[in-house]
């Protein structure tokens, strides 16, 4: 089969696509034919061993796991003699951290896979795993947002805020979103009640007041935590600094604040496959990528200014489209 590997640390182009043998089944995986994947900024801190600490997990100095990708969606080859929820034939979607996703075939634990919905296509399924879980978890695992409550998601148009925002309102919360003035009119068809520009007001000195905090994008401190939310919850990081300063307030401080790694399960990839089939959130893609251009497709997002996701495909591609461009109407591009 074909695959994406690497043998070292580095850049987009140092990823081969190259014939390797296909994954071997285990008792609790199934195989997967991939028809689509979805890129996510942990691909390229995977692929380019950083920050650097991520390396004790992933290889110290050089990658553990050959081939690279997370998320995908397709259909089931084979399952393991403990597989229960899923059958050959299958459509599915799911993630695997561990890599092994940019391939035609991938096997991964079936705890973190689950069935599609009918009539949603593989590139909006597998653009969901790692963002939507993340955003699911982030607002109601570790964020415990209520039905009425307010909540401020600070990098609201990439792929784990366009969720994020949806989900909330799902959840009956009153959103108040932060993104670029660029993207004001998406993250309001997504639902926003109110919509703060970064580059116009400065989010540092905002002054409203949210039962939640979600930070997605990974710029706030401490302080704004505590001066405009009752509990945070943060999701990314700009800087490794910016991080160990806010958890380091974090555990001197009363203020309820949580930093968690995102981890996928049936029980949440389901929930997200509901409210997608309930029309409840659309999949937002940007660009759509042919599989030979997985490093094309890990450059662009590398810029973290992604307006929902960017899928891949490995069926009747070859070449990139970008959704944008061709002027399609927003509603063309989400479920
Ligand atoms: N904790 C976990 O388990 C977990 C899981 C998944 C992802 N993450 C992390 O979460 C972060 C977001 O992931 P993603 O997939 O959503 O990335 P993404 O698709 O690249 O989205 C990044 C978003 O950040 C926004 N942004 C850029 N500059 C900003 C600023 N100054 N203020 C506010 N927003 C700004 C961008 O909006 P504009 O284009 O409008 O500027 C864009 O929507 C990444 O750091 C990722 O590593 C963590």
């Amino acid at each position: 089969m074909k695959a994406f590997t690497k043998t070292k640390y580095g850049g987009p182009e140092i990823l081969q696509l190259e014939e390797v043998e296909r994954p071997s089944l285990k008792d609790d995986h199934i195989l997967v034919k991939v028809i689509a994947n979805s890129a996510n900024p942990a691909d390229w801190h995977i692929l380019r061993g950083k920050p650097f600490f991520a390396r004790f997990s992933f290889g110290l100095f050089k990658p553990k796991d050959k081939i690279l990708g997370a998320d995908f969606a397709g259909t089931v080859e084979e399952v393991g003699n403990y597989v229960e929820h899923i059958k050959v034939g299958d459509r599915v979607f799911g993630e695997t951290l561990k890599g092994g996703a940019f391939a035609e075939y991938t096997c991964a634990p079936a705890n973190v896979c689950a069935i599609m919905p009918e009539g949603i296509d593989f590139p909006k399924m597998a653009s969901v795993p790692v963002a939507g879980v993340t955003a699911l978890q982030a607002l109601i695992t570790h964020g415990q947002l209520k039905e009425g409550e307010s909540v401020l998601i600070n990098g609201s148009s990439g792929g784990v805020g366009h969720f994020a925002v949806q989900i909330a309102k799902a959840y009956g919360a009153k959103v108040t979103a932060v993104c670029s003035s660029k993207n004001i009119g998406f993250v309001k068809t997504l639902g926003a009640d109110q919509v703060i520009a970064y580059d116009k007001e400065n989010i540092h000195q905002h002054d409203g007041k949210y039962n939640l905090i979600i930070d997605t994008h990974g710029n706030l401190s401490h302080k704004d935590y505590k001066r405009m939310g009752q509990r945070g919850v943060m999701v990314g990081f700009t800087t490794l600094g910016h991080m160990i300063s806010v958890l380091l307030n974090t555990t001197i401080s009363k203020f309820p604040l949580t930093q968690f790694t995102a981890e996928a399960n049936t029980k949440d990839l389901e929930t997200l496959a509901t409210l997608i089939q309930d029309r409840k959130i659309k999949v937002h893609i940007e660009k759509i990528y042919s599989f030979n251009e997985i490093p094309e497709a890990l450059r662009y997002i590398e810029a973290m200014h992604t307006k929902g996701k960017v899928a891949m495909i490995w069926e009747s591609a070859d070449s990139s489209r970008d959704i944008d461009n061709e002027k399609k109407t927003e509603t063309a591009n989400i479920v």
